[in-house]
């Protein structure tokens, strides 16, 4: 099985939560997307919270009908993807840059599940750079500070230019090695003049779905959540 499937097996599996009626944030990225594919296909009615422009594109693209974060309060259940995911289900986000608005869709979501073939599961987070979205107007005062923090930041760049987010700003992918204490390093981090959010993710999954080839590990997390 290529990891092509284990991605939309465990779209699968998400979709399964999804029923009528529901509003449903839609994440973004190679897992995502085929999450949004299948509940166009499946007919089911919902209203679709998107984390980007790209899932907000294709959700349009399939008649999924679509509201903004600024038209409600709650959202029933969000399907995301994620980079990293520890035993704890801390994640951590945005290597497809959609960081800001994939975590202000979190923080207001009931159920946040993430789905992921099982590469991304890790004993601890810290191998993937941590994406860190910053104003550009700081970013290269923010390159020296975080090297401070014991990282190798790098200016993300995509097709020769800098990378943009949906919200005009730049990212910092930040090579930290192994992140021990992530709800302290987020903390730290929102504190720095310049950074707008990081891609780390704590206390915000409700429900992880990983595909292997052995199957489906669907499992609840336990502990205290910052969205509920
Ligand atoms: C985008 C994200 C994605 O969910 C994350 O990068 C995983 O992407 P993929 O499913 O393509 O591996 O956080 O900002």
């Amino acid at each position: 099985m290529n990891v092509d499937e284990l991605k939309k097996m465990a779209a699968a599996a998400a979709v399964e939560y999804v029923k009528d009626g529901m509003v449903v944030g839609l994440g973004t990225g190679s897992t995502a997307s085929p999450a949004i594919r299948l509940i166009a296909e499946q007919g089911l009615k919902i209203h679709g919270i998107p984390t980007s422009q790209v899932s907000a594109d294709l959700a349009r693209s399939l008649g999924i009908p679509l509201l903004s974060v600024a038209e409600v309060r709650r959202i029933d259940l969000t399907i995301d993807g994620a980079d990293e995911i520890d035993p704890q289900g801390n994640l951590i986000k945005g290597g497809g840059g959609a960081l800001l608005r994939e975590k202000v869709v979190a923080s207001i979501t009931d159920c946040e599940i993430i789905i992921a073939d099982d590469s991304k599961n890790v004993p601890v987070l810290g191998q993937f750079p941590l994406p860190v979205e910053v104003v550009p107007f700081a970013a290269p005062l923010l390159i020296h500070r975080l090297t401070a923090f014991g990282c190798v930041p790098e200016l993300r760049r995509r097709g020769g230019k800098t990378f943009v987010t949906d919200n005009g700003n730049y990212i910092l992918d930040c090579a930290f090695g192994k992140i021990e204490q992530p709800g302290a390093l987020e903390q730290e981090l929102r504190r720095l003049p310049g950074v707008v959010e990081s891609g780390l993710f704590v206390g915000l999954a409700h429900r992880i779905i990983t595909a292997s080839e052995h199957g489906i590990d669907d499992r609840e997390v336990e502990g205290q959540f910052l969205n509920r």
